[in-house]
Order: C-alpha cells, then sequence, then structure tokens
C-alpha cells in the first residue's frame, strides 16, 4: 500500500502503534517496525530521560526501521521534565514523534530543527486544525471507543473521521476502534491515510506485557470497557475489573467534590504496572479499548500487520468492487 502516511514516515504498511505507557519499550516498537508498521516507544514510560537514551539506543539495536517516540502531555501531580526528555529524543536520532495530551506548539521549533516529522493525537476537530495550523504533519484522530483519554467531547470514530475528512489538509490516521482489515477499509473510506492502533498490539506475542493481559483481551467482547475519572475531566476508558469497580463506586459516592486524591491508589502508573507486568488482573485501572470486542487471537505482530492489509485488499476486491458492477 501507498498513502501519505506511508510516504511520510517511510514505512511499508499505514499501520502505526500509539504510545502506550507500560507497554511502548523497544521490544513492542521494534517488533511492530520490522513488521512494516510503525512502532512507538512511550517517553514517559521511562523514569529519567537518561533511561530513554538507552530505551532509543536498544531500539535502533533491534530494527533499522523507523520508529517513534510518543511524548504525553496531561495533567500529573508532578511534571516530568519534558524538555530533557525531548533533549534525548533529539540527540537519539529519533525522526518521528507522537505527542498527546496538551498542544505540542511549545516543542515545535525543537522538532522542526531537528527534522522530526510530528504526529499528533487529537480527540476532536478543533484540536486536529490546531495541530495542522502549529505544523504538525500528521494527525492521529482518536474516536470516542479508543483506550486511555477520548476527551469530553464523545464523537464516536465514524463521525470524527468522516468530519476530518471535511476540514483537514494534512494528512491523517483513524485511531480509536481499529483491529483488523474491516476497520483500515473503513479508515481508508473516513478519508483516513492510515490507522493507529493500540489495544490491538497488546494481544500480540511480542508485546512486552503479562500473558493474563493477552488472554484478558481475548476473553474481553465489546462492552467491557467502562469510563473512569469523567468527573474529574479527564476520562479514561479502562478495561472492567475489581478496581475500575471500586472507582465507579467512589465516584458515584462523592459526585462532584470527587478528587484525584480519592482514587489514586487505584489509578497511578505504579498500581497500573501490577496488571500489565505481573497480570494482576484487579489490581488497578489500565487502559483499553472497545476493540477488545475484535481481538480473538496472539499473533506475531508481523502476522497482524501483513493480515490486516492483505484482508483489506481482499475485502477491497471480493465485497466491495463487485457492488458496484467493477
Ligand atoms: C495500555 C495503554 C496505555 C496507553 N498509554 C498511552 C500513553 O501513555 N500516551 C498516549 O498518547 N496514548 C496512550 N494510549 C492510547 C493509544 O496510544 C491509542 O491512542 C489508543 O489505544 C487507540 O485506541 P485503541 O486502543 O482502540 O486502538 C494507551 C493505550 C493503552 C491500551
Amino acid at each position: 500500500m501507498k498513502t501519505r502516511i506511508t510516504e511520510l514516515f517511510g514505512i511499508q504498511h499505514p499501520i502505526i502503534q500509539g504510545g502506550m505507557h507500560y507497554v511502548g519499550y523497544a521490544e513492542m516498537a521494534a517488533a511492530v517496525s520490522n513488521a512494516g508498521g510503525l512502532g512507538i516507544i512511550t517517553a514517559l514510560t521511562q523514569p529519567t530521560p537518561a533511561d530513554l537514551a538507552k530505551e532509543i539506543e536498544r531500539c535502533h539495536g533491534m530494527t533499522d526501521k523507523p520508529f517513534g517516540v510518543n511524548l504525553t502531555i496531561l495533567p500529573m501531580f508532578k511534571a516530568p521534565p519534558y524538555e530533557e526528555y525531548m533533549r534525548v529524543i533529539v540527540e537519539g536520532g529519533v525522526k518521528i514523534v507522537e505527542t498527546a495530551g496538551r498542544s505540542p506548539e511549545g516543542f515545535m521549533p525543537t522538532l522542526k530543527a531537528n527534522g522530526i516529522k510530528v504526529i499528533h493525537k487529537c480527540t476532536s476537530v478543533r484540536h486536529s486544525l490546531k495541530a495542522e495550523r502549529i505544523g504538525c504533519d500528521a494527525v492521529s484522530v482518536d474516536g470516542f471507543e479508543c483506550a486511555g483519554h477520548p476527551g469530553e467531547d464523545d464523537v464516536p470514530g465514524l463521525i470524527l473521521l468522516a468530519r476530518a475528512a471535511e476540514e483537514l489538509k494534512i494528512p491523517y490516521v483513524a485511531s480509536g476502534g481499529m483491529g483488523n482489515a474491516r476497520s483500515l477499509v473503513a479508515a481508508l473510506a473516513l478519508g483516513a491515510d492510515g490507522i493507529n492502533m493500540g489495544t490491538r498490539f497488546i494481544a500480540t506475542v511480542e508485546a512486552p506485557v503479562h500473558e493474563n493481559v493477552k488472554k484478558a483481551l481475548v476473553e474481553a467482547d465489546e462492552l467491557a470497557t467502562r469510563l473512569i475519572m469523567r468527573p474529574l475531566r479527564n476520562t479514561e476508558r479502562v478495561l472492567s475489573n475489581a478496581a475500575v469497580e471500586k472507582i465507579r463506586e467512589i465516584e458515584k459516592e462523592k459526585g462532584a467534590s470527587v478528587s484525584i486524591e480519592d482514587i489514586y491508589p487505584l489509578v497511578a502508573g505504579t498500581q497500573n504496572r501490577k496488571v500489565l507486568h505481573n497480570g494482576e488482573m484487579d489490581a488497578a485501572a489500565w487502559s483499553c479499548g472497545m476493540v477488545a470486542g475484535l481481538i480473538h487471537d496472539i499473533p506475531t505482530c508481523k502476522d497482524l500487520v501483513e493480515r490486516i492489509v492483505r484482508e483489506a485488499e481482499e475485502i477491497i476486491r471480493k465485497e466491495i468492487m463487485p457492488k458496484f458492477g467493477m
């Protein structure tokens, strides 16, 4: 396939693995990049900028294909040293950065001066247009179905992507709910030049997470996710478990007066690791998308990426074209 996204990033298939906290290690990113997609390391998963520098180095050792680094700018108890993380990204020779959360405007001069392509993840058309205005090369348009932070507008991908097609000049990928060949075909029809997947890539052989997590994704259906932190206007889509139900109880009980301190032990990153790395499935909330309903196996990244592209072509040729008499 050749799209504006494959051309922009120098990749074979228009399939990106979005940054994922405690999942986006070098192993994950290299496996996706070696499969012909674009793998992404998550900067803030590394405790310090020096650790990120080592992780980037490790990834260079595992693939000679392009890979990116995600820098997520979200409200946090203690702001990480973003400038320092950015410095090691530049010095590590990374040529693609995925930004998410707040606008990357302040980083754009550094990114552009170093020839780095920027894809910003947005959950609305207005933020996508701003990304375009400040010089981002592409956007990842993340619908309400997505794992993690869907924003507060609750616009599903079907509308959001078609709206993006009406407004955007820069290329965009469809994100949120993407999991198989039908997703890719639909994304292309909605004007996107590729897809971004998070949850689906966790259920792969190479994903550096506990087997229990992969099994949970195969077992979960599309009804298994919940939204938490709505009252804090920092909504997160997560897989339902004991911790999540506890959070929802606290949120219901406290109503509008709920604060992050009330639920922090159940949403903190350190707790989150207990699920992803130790397989303690009820220990904390962890991001998961509705696309879990489309996950039925645990393939290698190569098999997954190649299957999506191959079957997408089959769908277009055998199911869609005949309907037009072609
Ligand atoms: C476990 C997990 C952790 C994530 N952490 C981050 C993160 O730190 N930064 C970020 O920008 N997106 C994060 N995401 C969101 C993904 O990059 C991607 O946008 C999202 O998963 C797309 O929706 P999907 O899961 O339906 O494919 C995370 C997703 C998951 C599943």
